[in-house]
């Protein structure tokens, strides 16, 4: 890995690195190589379903179990990475995200809304009670950044991505809402990176994941944007080259966003194909 030491003296939490396929797992090894101390954190149950652990013997991080539904796991959570960091975050990134209706494949006209409930809970509202949680601690450093990870379903309609659509619509909003706050009153910035679908434990419940993904390769001039890209992507955001960027959803998709057709699509929709 070729080290620029972007991130060199800043201290950060990543949330969500279950194993070597979780998009935090790349981000947290590249705030690494960068120069950062960093604390990682999942649920209680990946300590028995995911590799939390061997990656932070790996990079020598603390790793501190929270459950991003319970207000208490978050603040201990930040006060013991404050303690184990020595000092205040730089930079925190939620990399959470589950459906239950999705998982337990029931139809978006059929939905169970207690599942609903907890999805929202923790794929949205964790994100805000972070934000809660890391204010009323003073938890930040003056420029800090916070990152969520969205997907264009917010937009645009996905029928497959279920609830989850709406998840995102409330994780995006509340990016804007409380980088507002963050920023004005704590110069903290707050944005959310909108990834190109990716082959994850996340990602691959969805289904046809594997539809969504090479329609969204073919249809992007630049290709999906794979997990090491986002890394580098969240550690940009992360450093001291974009400060004054808050309040966004910011689109990394090879282009996938305003590409209306490209020409690989174009193909396999001409007359002579379609009637093949
Ligand atoms: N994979 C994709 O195609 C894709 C595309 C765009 C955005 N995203 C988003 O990226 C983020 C990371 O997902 P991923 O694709 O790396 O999958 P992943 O399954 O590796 O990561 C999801 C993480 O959420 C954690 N989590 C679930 N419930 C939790 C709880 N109650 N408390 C704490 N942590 C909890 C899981 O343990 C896991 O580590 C998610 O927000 C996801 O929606 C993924």
């Amino acid at each position: 890995m070729n080290s620029h030491k972007l991130l060199e003296g800043k201290k950060g939490i990543i949330f969500g690195a279950l194993n070597d396929a979780s998009i935090a797992w790349k981000v947290a090894e590249l705030c690494h190589a960068e120069g950062a101390q960093i604390v990682l954190t999942n649920a209680p149950v990946a300590a028995r379903v995911g590799q939390t652990a061997e990656l932070a013997e790996k990079l020598g991080a603390p790793l501190i179990y929270a459950d991003v539904t319970k207000m208490e796991d978050l603040e201990n959570l930040i006060q013991e990475s404050t303690n184990a960091l020595g000092g205040k975050l730089d930079f925190v990134l939620h990399s959470v995200g589950m459906s239950l209706n999705v998982r337990k494949k029931n139809p978006y006209t059929d939905l169970n809304y207690e599942y609903m409930h907890t999805s929202f809970d923790i794929s949205a509202m964790s994100f805000h009670r972070l934000m809660q949680s890391l204010w009323k601690l003073d938890a930040m450093n003056e420029w800090g950044s916070i990152l969520g990870l969205s997907y264009i379903a917010a937009q645009r309609v996905f029928p497959d991505y279920s609830e989850m659509a709406d998840a995102k619509s409330l994780l995006e909003s509340f990016a804007r809402s409380f980088g507002y706050h963050f920023g004005k009153a704590k110069k903290v910035r707050v944005n959310t990176i909108s990834q190109s679908p990716t082959k994850t434990t996340a990602g691959s419940g969805v289904g046809g994941f594997d539809a969504f993904f090479n329609y969204a390769d073919k249809m992007s001039p630049l290709g999906n944007a794979n997990g090491e890209d986002c890394a580098n992507y969240c550690v940009s955001l992360f450093s001291d080259y974009t400060r004054m960027v808050t309040m966004q959803n910011l689109f990394h998709d090879g282009g996938f966003s305003f590409t209306g057709i490209s020409s690989d699509l174009m193909e396999s929709f001409s007359d002579e194909a379609m009637n093949k």
